[in-house]
């Protein structure tokens, strides 16, 4: 008997994963897996979901007009040239069918954002991986890549897990070393807890694409992380002209669904918030990443909504192991990092300061064992 067989290279993917809940925990439990957002859900965007409630029988606009006007106003950009998705996911998912094929590759920092890679082989084209210095994207490395089959070069800046980013002047240096065909994908999904002065989440990099009419960058958004709605799947792209038509072609025709939009509209808005979220975020990272260093855990200078930890002593996989295992019992879950390379990290994400107590005396509870 033949079954139905999928395309070559879909069988070899090891699909994502997900970070997991505690489960079977009598307590009170904390997930510190996914770098969801600390304080919650905009409160703003939480109204208009609940306002959306009773037009659920409504087709959305397929367009999101309503949200691509917000984001255009919020950022000044021009609402035409934005795309939106269930999630940014959604949108790394419609570059990859629309931009590569089979004996295609792309190119990705070694501790990249894994969905590029598991995206790629979906389409049936292969990875290069580029070694990091200090944990950093190195853009020599990922020029040192780019072969005459690379289609997109993805990098996430700031980076998840490492939580690492370049400047832009690098960013920029990225982008005139690659050649014009290869398309440069900024995401940066963890844009609004950056706070470097010479940082560029992306933006001027696209503006300079379309100037040059080269049209061969985007950036990817997300409000999934300081926007907290990340269970709504909600995200967007700012792209050339030529790549919002190649996507608009390719997504499905109601790919983000009328509570989705009606939520974005509203979280945009929601500067209080996100403010909020910021101070928050960098506050009590700082506290996070002193106390995991004073325990002896080398802990990296983090961009994002979380740390990443590494494993102590002559046996650090061991110890982040046994480190994960442990802060089950205690109702947490921490994320491990052997799918990126770095089996001897753990990261955790910035939760609420209450969240962040747990865990910080569970690993203190573990480390004096
Ligand atoms: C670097 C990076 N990009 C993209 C995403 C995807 O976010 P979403 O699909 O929720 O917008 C994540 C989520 O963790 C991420 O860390």
């Amino acid at each position: 008997m033949t079954r139905p067989q999928p395309r070559p290279g879909i069988d070899e993917i090891k699909p994502y994963v997900p970070g997991s809940a505690v489960t079977g925990f009598d307590g009170p439990v904390y997930k510190l897996a996914s770098n969801e957002s600390a304080l919650g859900p905009s409160p703003k965007a939480m109204e208009a979901y609940e306002a959306a409630a009773g037009k659920l029988h409504i087709y959305p606009d397929g367009s999101a007009r309503v949200l691509r006007e917000a984001l255009a106003a919020r950022y000044g950009l021009a609402p035409e040239l934005i795309v939106c998705g269930a999630g940014s996911d959604e949108i790394l998912q419609l570059l990859c069918k629309a931009y590569l094929g089979p004996g295609d590759n792309i190119v990705m920092s070694r501790h990249g954002f894994s969905v590029y890679h598991i995206l790629a082989q979906g389409c049936g084209a292969s990875t290069k991986f580029a070694e990091e210095k200090n944990l950093t994207a190195d853009v020599d490395a990922l020029l040192a890549q780019v072969d005459e089959n690379t289609r997109i070069l993805f990098i996430a800046n700031p980076n998840n897990p490492t939580g690492t980013a370049i400047s832009g002047e690098e960013l920029a240096r990225l982008r005139e070393g690659l050649r014009e065909d290869v398309l440069l994908v900024v995401d940066a999904a963890y844009a609004e807890y950056m706070d470097w002065v010479d940082y560029d989440e992306g933006t001027s990099l696209v503006r300079a694409a379309i100037g040059t009419g080269a049209e061969n960058t985007v950036m990817t958004r997300t409000f999934s992380k300081i926007y907290g709605l990340g269970g709504l799947r909600l995200g967007w792209a700012y792209c050339p002209p030529s790549i919002a038509e190649v996507l608009n072609k390719v997504r499905g025709p109601f790919n983000v669904s009328l509570s989705a939009i009606e939520a974005g509209v509203a979280a945009v808005s929601d500067d209080e918030f996100v403010d909020d979220n910021r101070d928050h975020n960098r506050r009590e990272r700082a506290r996070v990443t002193q106390r995991l260093r004073g325990l002896g855990f080398e802990v990296g200078d983090s961009h994002g909504n979380f740390v990443l930890a590494k494993g102590r002593g002559d046996a650090p996989v061991e110890d982040v192991t046994a480190l994960i295992e442990f802060l089950k019992t205690r109702g947490v879950t921490v994320r491990q990092m052997g799918g990126y390379f770095l089996p001897d990290y753990v990261r955790i994400s910035i939760g609420s300061t209450e969240a962040n107590d747990v865990c910080l005396n569970a690993i203190s509870e573990f480390a004096s064992q």
